[in-house]
């Protein structure tokens, strides 16, 4: 009988080549269909091992769910971005490779970045997602998220809905 240690660390400079990996499958899956397929090839290039090892090594954080010797997934997160919004903290990113989705992996991830949130002295946070991106939305729903805000983004020639969720205190 073997035993796989499931594990939430802080990403190291030599996680790059894998965490660019990882984040691309999880684009190219999360997102076909719904960002215009030469846009979401440009984000996904845009996020090579060398941007990943430059986010790391300035010291963003970035925590990694790792299943023995692989990256589940991520979340990257840090001071809220959109001023107009009463948040301190705000989770930028939280992608898991399609085939460990949906075991609760991203409810842990989630948990453990808001907890590193409140020990930087950030206990309230946002995260944004695609309005069309039911996934996300159903489970930033299901974690107990409330919808706060809503905007647009551009990809391209398409603007698409996005849509803030926020968790006080
Ligand atoms: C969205 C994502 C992070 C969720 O992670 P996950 O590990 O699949 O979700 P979990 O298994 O931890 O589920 C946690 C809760 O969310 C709910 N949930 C998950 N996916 C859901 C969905 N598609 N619709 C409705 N609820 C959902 C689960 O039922 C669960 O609720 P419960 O604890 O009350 O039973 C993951 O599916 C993913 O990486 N998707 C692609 C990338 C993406 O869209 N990221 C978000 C970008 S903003």
């Amino acid at each position: 009988m073997s035993t796989v240690v499931i594990d939430i660390r802080r990403a190291r400079s030599d996680d790059a080549p894998a965490l660019a990996d990882a984040h691309d499958e999880a684009w190219r899956t999360a997102y076909r269909g719904l960002i215009p397929g030469t846009e979401l090839e440009k984000l996904v290039a845009r996020r090579g091992p060398a941007w990943w090892d430059a986010a790391i090594r300035r010291g963003s954080r970035i925590a990694l769910l790792t299943f023995g010797d692989a990256i589940a997934g991520y979340a990257n997160y840090g001071r809220n971005r959109a001023k107009s919004l009463p948040y301190g903290g705000e989770i930028y990113e939280l992608y898991l490779r399609p085939e460990y989705q949906g075991l609760g992996f991203g409810r842990r991830l989630f948990v453990a970045a808001k907890r590193d949130l409140v020990q930087m002295g950030q206990p309230s946070l946002v995260v944004w997602a695609l309005t069309d991106n039911e996934a996300a939305v159903g489970f930033y729903r299901a974690l107990g998220g409330r919808a706060v805000a809503r905007s647009t983004e551009r990809f391209g020639d398409k603007v698409l809905d996005k849509v803030a969720f926020s968790w006080a205190r």
